[in-house]
């Protein structure tokens, strides 16, 4: 996976902006990895972007105890998932994973968990912690397969020329 050039974020403003504008090109049968440590911002994103395609006034839990949360949205269901608990990759058929990465949207935090579970198409967004408590930088990895699937990734860079 080649990473594309990192974006900074300054604040929780502006990862949610990021998401929302990601909520824009995602369909049913995406599947969005979302990487970093505790506290990287992870169910922050994931909530930004279920409100883009729902309700910005939507309560969107952390999914860490119930391992997923399930919304519908303008671009179909969305099933975010937390798997920090699980203890080995085979939990993942009790709490609807298969049935989830084939009927919608999969937003999955902590998805070194799911081992060979994990589909190779995929975006993985890794947020990591940046100069300051609310700076971090996204990065973003097109899994094999998900360029050719989405025409490519649109500009996401916040301030770039022409937007
Ligand atoms: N630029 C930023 N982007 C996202 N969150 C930020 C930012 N700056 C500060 N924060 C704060 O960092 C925290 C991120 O928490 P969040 O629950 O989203 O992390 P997480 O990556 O999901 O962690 P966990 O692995 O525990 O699930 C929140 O308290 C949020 O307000
Ligand atoms: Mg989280």
């Amino acid at each position: 996976m080649v990473p594309l050039p990192p974006i900074e974020l300054a604040d929780e403003a502006a990862t949610a902006d990021l998401a929302r504008r990601m909520a824009g090109w995602l369909k049913p049968g995406d599947v969005v990895a979302l990487r970093g440590d505790l506290g990287a911002g992870k169910t922050s994103f994931a909530r930004a972007l279920i409100r883009a395609l729902s309700d910005e006034g939507r309560e969107v839990p952390s999914p860490t105890f119930t391992l997923v949360q399930s919304y519908e949205t303008s671009a179909g269901p969305i099933h975010h998932f937390d798997l920090y608990r699980i203890q080995a990759p085979d939990e993942l058929t009790e709490i609807g994973w298969d049935e989830a990465l084939g009927g919608g949207i999969v937003l999955v935090e902590w998805p070194e968990r799911a081992g060979n579970f994990l589909p190779e198409t995929r975006l993985d967004v890794t947020l990591g912690f940046g100069l300051g408590p609310e700076a971090r930088i996204a990065t973003l990895r097109p899994g094999p397969g998900w360029m050719a699937a989405h025409g490519g990734i649109p500009a996401l860079q916040t301030g770039r020329p022409g937007e």
